[in-house]
C-alpha cells in the first residue's frame, strides 16, 4: 500500500513513520513542511529504506500536493500537518487557521480530485484518515466523566477551534462530496523525539540544566497520557482496518495531575541522572509556580472502549513504564536535544518564560 503521510516529520507523525517502514510493507511518502517542529533527524533510523520518501512541501501549495498525488498514488491519506502547540496558537494564531483549517481544505479538494478519478476497486480501500485531538471537546470539570465519541464540540484555544474546524471540513467533505473519511481524537503523548516546548520534555531537560520547572497555576490540571508508540500503533490499525465514516476517540487511561507528572519526573531523574547541576539538591526544588495559561483546559479524559472493542487496540505502555523510557530515552539521546535546541527554539522560550 502507498500511504502519503503529511506533517511525518513532527513528534507523532515521525512515530507514525518509523512504525510502517519497520513493522509493514507499505511505501510511505513524508509531505512535510519542516517549521520549527519538523525534524528529519527524528527518522534517521528509517529514512535509508527503499520505501519511505520525503518531500518538503506546505499542505497550503495545492499545486504541488496535486502533482504529488500524481506521482504517488496513495491508496491512504493520514493528515497530521498541524501547528500544535497551544501556548504559541495564545500568542499568535495566524499559522494556525493557515496550516490547520486552510491546510486541511487544501489536501481535501486534492484529495477529492484524485479520488474521483480512482476505479471502482481502489475507491473501495481509499481512506483519508484526519489525525485530531481530545481538545476540540473542550474540558472536564468532574472527576468521572469521560469524552466519548458523541462529545459536542466545545473548544477553547485557538489551537483547539482550528483542529475543531478541520474535524468540520473533514465530516463534510465524507458527507457532501463522498470523500471516504476517517478522523481519530487523541489525548495528550507523550515519549521519544518529543519537542521540547511541550510538558514533559521541557520538564526533563530544564531539570538536567538546573533551570526552574515551570508550573503553570497550581499545577491541579488533569491530563490522560499516551505514549506515542501506542498511537502509532492505533494510527495505522485505523488508517487500514476503519470503516469508512468512523470516528475513535485513542487514549492511555492514564490521567495525571501536571504537579505529579513533574514530581515523578524529577524522582525519575534522582535515581537515573543521580550527578545534578551546580547548586541543585533535589530537582523537585525546582519547581516553579508561573502565571497561569489563559483559558486553561481543567482537565482531559478519554473513552477509548470504541477502538478497544471495534478494532482490538489498547496501550501497551503504563504511564509508569513509559515515562520512565522516556526520561531513558532523553538522556542517552543528547545530541538530538541539542540540534533541536535551536535559535528559533531559545527564542520561543524565552519569550515564554522571561519572567
Ligand atoms: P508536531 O508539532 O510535533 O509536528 C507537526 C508537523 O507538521 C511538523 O513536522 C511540521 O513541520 C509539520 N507542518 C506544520 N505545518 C505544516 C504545513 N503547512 N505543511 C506541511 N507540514 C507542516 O505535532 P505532533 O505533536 O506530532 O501532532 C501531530 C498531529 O496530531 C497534529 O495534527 C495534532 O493536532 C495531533 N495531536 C497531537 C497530540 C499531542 O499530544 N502531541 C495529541 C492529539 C492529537
Ligand atoms: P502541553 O504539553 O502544552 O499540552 P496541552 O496544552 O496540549 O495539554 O501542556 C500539558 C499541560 O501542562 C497543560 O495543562 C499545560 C501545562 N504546562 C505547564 O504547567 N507548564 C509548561 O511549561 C507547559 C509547556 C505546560
Amino acid at each position: 500500500m502507498n500511504i502519503l503521510i503529511t506533517g511525518g516529520a513532527g513528534f507523532i507523525g515521525s512515530a507514525v513513520i518509523r512504525h510502517i517502514i519497520t513493522q509493514t510493507t507499505d511505501n510511505v511518502l513524508n509531505v512535510d513542511k519542516l517549521t520549527y517542529a519538523g525534524n528529519l533527524e527524528s527518522l534517521v533510523s528509517v529514512s535509508g529504506s527503499s520505501r519511505y520518501q520525503f518531500s518538503q512541501t506546505d499542505i497550503c501549495d495545492k499545486e504541488a500536493l496535486t502533482h504529488l498525488f500524481q506521482t504517488f498514488r496513495p491508496d491512504i491519506i493520514m493528515h497530521l500537518a498541524a501547528e500544535s502547540h497551544v501556548d504559541r496558537s495564545i500568542a499568535s494564531s495566524a499559522d494556525f487557521i493557515q496550516t490547520n483549517i486552510i491546510g486541511t481544505y487544501m489536501l481535501l479538494e486534492v484529495a477529492r480530485q484524485y479520488y474521483d478519478n480512482l476505479d471502482e476497486r481502489q475507491k473501495a480501500t481509499f481512506r483519508f484518515h484526519h489525525i485530531s485531538t481530545d481538545e476540540v471537546y473542550g474540558d472536564l470539570h468532574g472527576t468521572t466523566d469521560l469524552f466519548t465519541e458523541t462529545t459536542a464540540y466545545t473548544p477553547s484555544s485557538p489551537y483547539s477551534a482550528s483542529k475543531a474546524s478541520s474535524d468540520h471540513l473533514v465530516r463534510a467533505w465524507g458527507r457532501t462530496y463522498g470523500l471516504p473519511v476517517v478522523i481519530t481524537n487523541c489525548s495528550n503523548n507523550y515519549g521519544y523525539y518529543h519537542f521540547p516546548e511541550k510538558l514533559i520534555p521541557l520538564i526533563i531537560l530544564n531539570a538536567l540544566n538546573g533551570k526552574p520547572l515551570p508550573i503553570y497555576g497550581d499545577g491541579l490540571q488533569i491530563r490522560d497520557w499516551l505514549f506515542v508508540e501506542d498511537h502509532a500503533r492505533a494510527l495505522y490499525l485505523v488508517a487500514t482496518q476503519a470503516d469508512n465514516g468512523k470516528t475513535y476517540n485513542i487514549g492511555g487511561h492514564n490521567e495525571r495531575r501536571n504537579i505529579d507528572v513533574v514530581h515523578e519526573i524529577c524522582e525519575l531523574l534522582e535515581e537515573l541522572a543521580p550527578n545534578k547541576p551546580n547548586g541543585v539538591k533535589h530537582y523537585k526544588d525546582l519547581i516553579t509556580h508561573v502565571k497561569d495559561r489563559a483559558g486553561h483546559d481543567v482537565r482531559y479524559a478519554i473513552d477509548a472502549s470504541k477502538i478497544e472493542r471495534e478494532l482490538g487496540w489498547r496501550p501497551q505502555e503504563t504511564f509508569k513504564s513509559g515515562i520512565r523510557k522516556t526520561v531513558e530515552w532523553y538522556l542517552a539521546n543528547q545530541e538530538w536535544v541539542k540540534n533541536v535546541q535551536s535559535g528559533e527554539y531559545r527564542h520561543w522560550i524565552n519569550k515564554q518564560y522571561k519572567s
